[in-house]
């Protein structure tokens, strides 16, 4: 294939990025977007703050452009993120107990039955755990509200749309060792046990030189994939330049298609300028949409299969 959605769809996978509301007023980026991915990630657009504004008054204005533009052009969509702790609307950051769970648990359902049918798959719950080494819940207004809020939510997004897959989605999971990774791990598991509905565990990727790609990153993926879900790397970006760089995010797409369950690989926005990491060059296109060393690596190691 001579783009990374042609050639990635050669090994019956997807690849995909972060798309901004702010992409449709750039054409340049826009071109690259369509012709390069076939699935999209709303950046911010679908998140709690901005599709709840205020309590059950619901705003899918920008979310829907996206979603629209996307199925228009022929690609899938994952939606991102119906629960987290991070990004909810000013109303819901002073809730707490009962009030907030089922807060939480209409916007889940609310926002789900409103893309019902157009999405591939949902991170239904985002960044539960904690960082470093307890393996713990993160604390949060929602993990305060009892340690069943994750398993909840899932039951909830299940009933708005039987039809999308289901995902957790964190940062900092990729290294086997870490604890972060084995305590998100032990409640996928204990969720396939109990029939809790879950699909798919999304892994971040972002990457830099404190948090490098981990060599055992196919250890990681595929002892997720063994316990019944797909695995899927959502939010890539790799800071650094150069061959380096171009070498790391090589790395990463062989760990993915060396797992039959992971089924796609999104980068976490298109050209550098576009990223949230403001200072620094961690996609695939430079400022200019010039592709990148690290373009030419991702398309020819999906090339390699
Ligand atoms: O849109 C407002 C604008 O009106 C306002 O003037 C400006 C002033 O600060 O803020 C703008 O909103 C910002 C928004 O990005 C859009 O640019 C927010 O402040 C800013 O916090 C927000 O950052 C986003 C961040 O999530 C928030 O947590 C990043 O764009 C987005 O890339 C990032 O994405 C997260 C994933 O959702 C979850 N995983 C980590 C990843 C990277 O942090």
């Amino acid at each position: 294939g001579s783009t990374l959605q042609a050639a990635a769809a050669e090994t019956g996978r997807y690849f995909g990025t972060a798309m901004a509301g702010h992409y449709f007023n750039n054409s340049g980026t826009l071109n690259i977007t369509n012709r390069e991915f076939n699935m999209i990630t709303a950046e911010n657009e679908m998140k709690m703050d901005a599709t709840e504004p205020s309590q059950n008054n619901f705003n899918y204005s920008s979310g829907d452009q996206i979603v629209n533009w996307a199925l228009q052009n022929g690609k899938r969509v994952r939606g991102h993120a119906l629960a987290w702790h991070s990004q909810q609307p000013g109303w819901m950051q002073n809730q707490s107990g009962t009030t907030l769970r089922n807060s939480m648990l209409n916007h889940v359902t609310k926002v789900a039955q409103h893309y019902k049918g157009k999405i591939y798959a949902w991170d239904v719950v985002n960044e539960a755990f904690a960082d470093g080494s307890s393996g713990a819940r993160r604390d949060s207004n929602l993990q305060r509200t009892g340690n069943d809020w994750i398993e909840a939510a899932f039951r909830a997004a299940r009933s708005a749309d039987p039809g999308a897959k289901l995902c957790y989605n964190d940062y900092n999971t990729d290294n086997w060792s870490h604890a972060k990774t084995q305590a998100v791990y032990n409640m996928v598991k204990d969720f396939k046990s109990r029939g809790v509905p879950i699909d798919c565990v999304g892994f971040q990727a972002h990457f830099n030189s404190g948090n490098p790609v981990p060599s055992n990153y196919h250890t990681t993926l595929g002892n997720f994939a063994a316990l019944g879900v797909d695995v899927q790397i959502t939010e890539l970006d790799i800071e650094g330049s150069g061959s380096s760089q171009a070498d790391q995010f090589k790395g990463v797409v062989q760990a993915c298609l060396s797992v039959a369950r992971c089924t796609g690989i999104t980068v976490w926005g298109v050209k550098d300028s576009d990223s949230w990491r403001s200072s620094g060059t961690p996609l695939l296109f430079d400022g200019s949409g010039n592709k990148k060393q690290a373009y030419t690596s991702v398309l020819n190691q999906l090339n390699a299969g």
